[in-house]
């Protein structure tokens, strides 16, 4: 057969509200232009995010009612711990609430002032938690991963050189750890191979770096290692994982994304010390290290959800949900990030818009325009979201991309609902020349693109 269908059937579903036109103006001027500050209730489709947002599967809820909510030492512990040592083989599996409450307790840790964090890019929290603690992070990204109109298996790969060059030129006692995302979310859901996770682990053991990865969607990656990369066409998804992992000696996830929970996550260490430190920090900040922030249940849904997401049959569905919306826009000319990533469309803001400059943020005005539209949230990844001023000149410094990221949740909507979402864009698409840049009226001086308000500038 050559569909490929959703690998599961629906026992519970959840309504979705429409609005008129006119109620989406009024919404989104309220909300100042930012579609963080909108109701999700006033969201027809939310693409906001694939984080947290997954549908769990039955097992998963039924092991909500297994979960032992006991202080210490629950069962529901022991089956997390095994699962996730199973995936990682990692010695010390130290449960956090999320993502970036692991990003939180490393850094606090091996971060501080004089310090660097390479990575192929950082993830906005991770960035934040790095810059937070004192220490720098830097950005590495092969060359090919910041073209978005270039086509490449593996276009979130680590600048190899780049990184020895970095090592050597502020010092190997300068970096405590190295981080390689997986998939690389801030650069387009692109992978990484097999092949870079290795020649990026060769760089840091000549230098005596530990390396850790960024697992948050690293049975996606998986996926991509298997399809694209010579040799592992007949490795098992968990094989892959495994093989993955063994390079690193630590990692961050959020297992809001590829453990298909609404929260949780965990930090994954091979150090005796470092473990201890982590450990330590954890108590005062997240919780006792056998549940860390999490209740019972949601450690129970974890080690069911990595499970899960190790079938090929979701994977195959999933990956391809999305690169078939994805060969939809391409083939209408919609200038996205090619080819599709790993959870998420990406639409390249420049060359969609290109008449409103990066200081007027192309990104937000078609995040905005496309909830007016159809009520779909998306969200700008560009200058709102990791713009910054020069010291000097108070000028904005844009990143290198603008983009509007089209996040799925995991299980959560069907193939009509892609549909409608590819048929909204091409909307928006066709009347782009009528898009108006923004001003900010209102930022906070970190993460901005959360709080920020807007306004549109009317020339
Ligand atoms: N690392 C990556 C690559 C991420 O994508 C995220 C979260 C985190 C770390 C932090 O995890 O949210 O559990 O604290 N990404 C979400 C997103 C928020 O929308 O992409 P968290």
């Amino acid at each position: 057969m050559k569909t490929i269908i959703e690998p599961f059937k629906i026992k519970s579903v959840e309504p979705i509200r429409f609005t008129t036109k006119e109620e989406r103006e009024n919404i989104l001027t309220e909300a100042g232009y930012n579609p963080f500050l909108i109701r999700a209730d006033d969201v027809l489709i939310d693409l906001l995010t694939d984080s947290g947002t997954s549908a769990m599967s039955a097992k998963q809820w039924s092991g909500i009612m297994e979960g032992d909510e006991s202080y210490a030492g629950s069962k529901s512990f022991y089956r997390f711990e095994s699962t996730v040592k199973k995936v990682t083989g990692h010695k010390y599996i130290i449960p956090t609430h999320q993502g970036r409450a692991a990003e939180k307790i490393l850094f606090s840790i091996v971060g501080g002032e004089g310090k660097f964090i390479p990575n192929n890019t950082h993830f906005d929290t991770t960035r934040a938690n790095v810059e937070f603690s004192g220490a720098t992070a830097v950005d590495l990204l092969n060359e090919i991963g910041k073209h978005p109109e270039k086509r490449a298996p593996f276009k979130g790969n680590m600048d190899v050189e780049a990184l020895e060059k970095f090592i050597e030129k502020v010092g190997a006692e300068n970096v405590p750890l190295a981080m390689i995302t997986i998939t690389n979310n801030s650069g387009g859901g692109q992978p990484v191979s097999m092949q870079n996770i290795r020649e990026t682990k060769a760089v840091c053991k000549k230098y005596g770096i530990p390396l850790f990865i960024d697992a948050c969607r690293f049975a996606e990656n998986a996926y991509f290692i298997k399809t694209r990369e010579d040799g592992y066409k007949d490795k098992s998804i968990l094989e892959i994982a495994q093989e993955t992992f063994s390079y690193a000696d630590g990692a961050t996830m959020s297992a809001k994304k590829d453990a298909l929970v609404n929260i949780g996550g965990f930090l994954s260490l091979n150090s005796d010390e470092l473990a201890m430190k982590c450990r330590n920090l954890l108590i005062v900040t997240e919780g006792f290290p056998t549940y860390g922030g999490l209740a019972g249940r949601d450690l129970e849904a974890v080690a069911q959800g990595l499970e899960e997401i190790l079938d090929i049959h979701y994977l195959q569905y999933r990956i391809r949900s999305i690169e078939y919306l994805g060969e939809k826009l391409v083939e209408n000319g919609v200038p996205i990030i090619e080819p599709p990533g790993g959870h998420a469309i990406y639409i390249d803001a420049k060359r969609f818009a290109p008449q409103i400059p990066p200081h007027q943020y192309p990104g937000q005005s078609i995040v905005c325009e496309l909830y007016l539209e159809a009520g779909i949230r998306a969200v700008e990844i560009g200058s709102v979201m990791f713009g910054k001023y020069d010291e000097k000149t108070g000028e904005l410094i844009p990143p290198p991309m603008e983009l509007v990221r089209l996040a799925i949740p995991r299980r959560v909507y069907t193939q009509s609902h892609i549909d409608f979402v590819l048929e909204a864009i091409l909307e928006v698409f066709k009347n782009r020349g009528k898009l108006k840049g923004l001003e900010i009226t209102y930022e906070a001086p970190m993460l901005r693109h959360f709080t920020a308000k807007f306004r549109t500038i009317n020339n």
